[in-house]
């Protein structure tokens, strides 16, 4: 339960290494957040990132397994994970994998790999996640979507679309979960510097973990649906969104 300043204090991370997750976490252990769970499957790399979130404020932390394409693990570890902790105020879905344009617009199986990280599993996790929040009648679910799924790029449309799926998902989740004590925050980041952009050239308005973790943190408060980062995206997408094809069609970046 949040507190009497209504700060978040239990927190659940799925994708528990993601370097946007992690900004987030420290940002909300900074400010009062006392226990986080992070799922992942890197169990030195989560092992460091907790003394890193104990070093910031958080008082326990504690790091489960979790694999998103084990789709059949998923509810009992939900199940595990709430009657452990009882109740999360806020839980970050931030697991995603890049892919392999040139790759994987030509080889099914590789193009299904990033399908079923990005889309799939968050569906299948998410699910399970949202019938624990509303029993509990609170709390926050926020989910890492991406400007690629605003508009498939041809350059980038394999993630673009696992990204679309993602998106249109949980905007209806959220509409489904209104009055129910429920918020989902579908979050919209551009490229940003992380180890998955690494070595990558940077799009327009690229920005940091740091900055699309203010602007989670900040989205959450005010009760936002959807958070852009950085904001400028809204109205550039908006745009973008509307270009001719031949056009949009040669956009690289
Ligand atoms: N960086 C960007 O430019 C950008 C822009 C828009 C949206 N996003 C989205 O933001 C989210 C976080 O990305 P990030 O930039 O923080 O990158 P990151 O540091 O590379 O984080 C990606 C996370 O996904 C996890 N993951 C990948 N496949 C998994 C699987 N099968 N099972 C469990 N976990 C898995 C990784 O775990 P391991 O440590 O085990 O690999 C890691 O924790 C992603 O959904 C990404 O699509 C990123």
């Amino acid at each position: 339960m949040k507190d009497a300043f209504g700060a978040v204090q239990s927190v659940l991370v799925l994708g528990g290494t993601s370097e946007i997750a992690l900004a987030t976490v420290r940002k909300l252990s900074q400010r009062r957040a006392h226990t986080v769970v992070l799922a992942g499957r890197d169990t030195a790399r989560l092992s460091s990132a907790a003394a890193d979130l104990q070093r910031a404020g958080a008082s326990r932390v504690d790091v489960v397994g979790f694999d998103a394409t084990d789709f059949a693990s998923h509810q009992q570890l939900v199940d595990e994970l709430w009657s452990r902790q009882h109740e999360f105020d806020l839980v970050l879905l931030a697991f995603g994998v890049l892919g392999e344009q040139e790759r994987d617009e030509q080889d099914a199986a590789s193009a299904l790999e990033v399908i079923d990280v990005n889309f799939r599993a968050a569906v299948s996790v998410g699910i399970p996640i949202a019938q624990k929040l509303k029993a509990q009648g609170h709390g926050s679910m926020v989910v890492l979507s991406s400007v690629a799924g605003e508009r498939a790029r041809r350059a980038n449309f394999v993630y673009g679309a696992s990204k679309a799926g993602l998106d249109a998902f949980f905007q209806g989740l959220a509409d489904s979960l209104v009055g129910t004590g429920v918020q989902v925050v579908v979050v919209r980041p551009g490229f940003v510097h992380t180890r998955m952009t690494a070595g990558r050239p940077a799009a327009p308005f690229a920005t940091t973990a740091d900055k699309v973790a203010d602007d989670i943190v900040r989205g959450v408060a005010r009760g936002s649906t959807t958070v852009w980062s950085p904001g400028i995206l809204r109205p550039v997408m908006s745009a973008v969104r509307h270009l001719p094809r031949p056009i949009f069609r040669k956009m690289r970046a």
